[in-house]
């Protein structure tokens, strides 16, 4: 892979390490999709709040017809397609990626259902300025087809999770988790919804935590600032008197 760690094409430093004062300055955001976009939807729609601490300055995805598309154009919202057959490999490709990344202004990249390996030299490139969505609590069921594998695994909960990208698949320090009940007669369908309307939540707050300057990575785990974590266990199946 030619040389893109020239000072010229460093993505701009994530201001994230000191707090954004309300008001002031929105962090600007890259969301990279390939299919229906519901997630990247969830963003824009936080984003639209007046006082949301980021901005979407770009849309890309790799895929001409995906819907992720249309919902950036609707929301008025620069976008463009990176088609990755155009390109004789991954790191060509990527960089191209990185090119139209660095010329938006995007301090952070969100992955939003983006269905390209990135190799890990693009990881190491945007490292703490790369999050993804998965739907699974990880570091359990990494990968595709994650709700047929829960449900065959006979799990009781599933669940979300928005985490910084490393070069492993899935892997990296763990932002925000919803979890999700999974039911007696789930189908991957079902499971799939439930978890998709948490993930709709969670990426927002994800955002919102790293704009205001909250999150900080020590020993690859994520410190919030601030943050209070839930008093209520569930169980299940629930207890009899639940
Ligand atoms: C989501 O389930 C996300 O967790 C996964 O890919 C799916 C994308 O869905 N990475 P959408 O395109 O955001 O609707």
């Amino acid at each position: 892979m030619p040389d893109t760690r020239s000072s010229a094409s460093r993505p701009p430093k994530l201001q994230a390490d000191a707090p954004i004062p309300a008001g002031t300055r929105k962090l600007k955001v890259a969301v990279l999709v390939s299919g229906r976009g519901s997630n990247l939807q969830a963003l824009i729609d936080a984003c639209a709040i007046p006082d949301f601490p980021a901005e979407i300055s770009l849309v890309l995805s790799n895929v001409a017809g995906a819907y992720g598309l249309e919902r950036a154009r609707l929301a008025g919202i620069p976008s463009g397609v990176i088609d990755h057959r155009g390109f004789a490999g991954r790191e060509p490709f990527e960089l191209a990626l990185h090119a139209a990344l660095v010329e938006s202004g995007a301090e952070l990249v969100c992955l939003a259902g983006f269905m390209r390996l990135l190799t890990d030299a693009f990881v190491e490139l945007w490292r703490d300025r790369l999050i993804n969505i998965h739907p699974s609590l990880l570091p359990a069921f990494r990968g595709l087809h994650v709700h047929e594998r829960v449900i065959a695994a006979g799990a009781r909960f599933s669940g979300c999770t928005v985490h910084f990208v490393r070069p492993a698949m899935d892997a990296g320090p763990i932002i925000v988790q919803a979890v999700v009940p999974v039911h007696a007669h789930d189908d991957a369908d079902r499971l799939a919804a439930r978890v998709l309307a948490e993930e709709h939540r969670i990426y927002p707050l994800a955002l919102r935590l790293i704009a205001e300057g909250r999150t900080r990575i020590e020993e690859e785990c994520v410190i919030i600032a601030g943050a209070r974590a839930p008093s209520l266990a569930m169980t299940n199946p629930a207890p009899p008197d639940a």
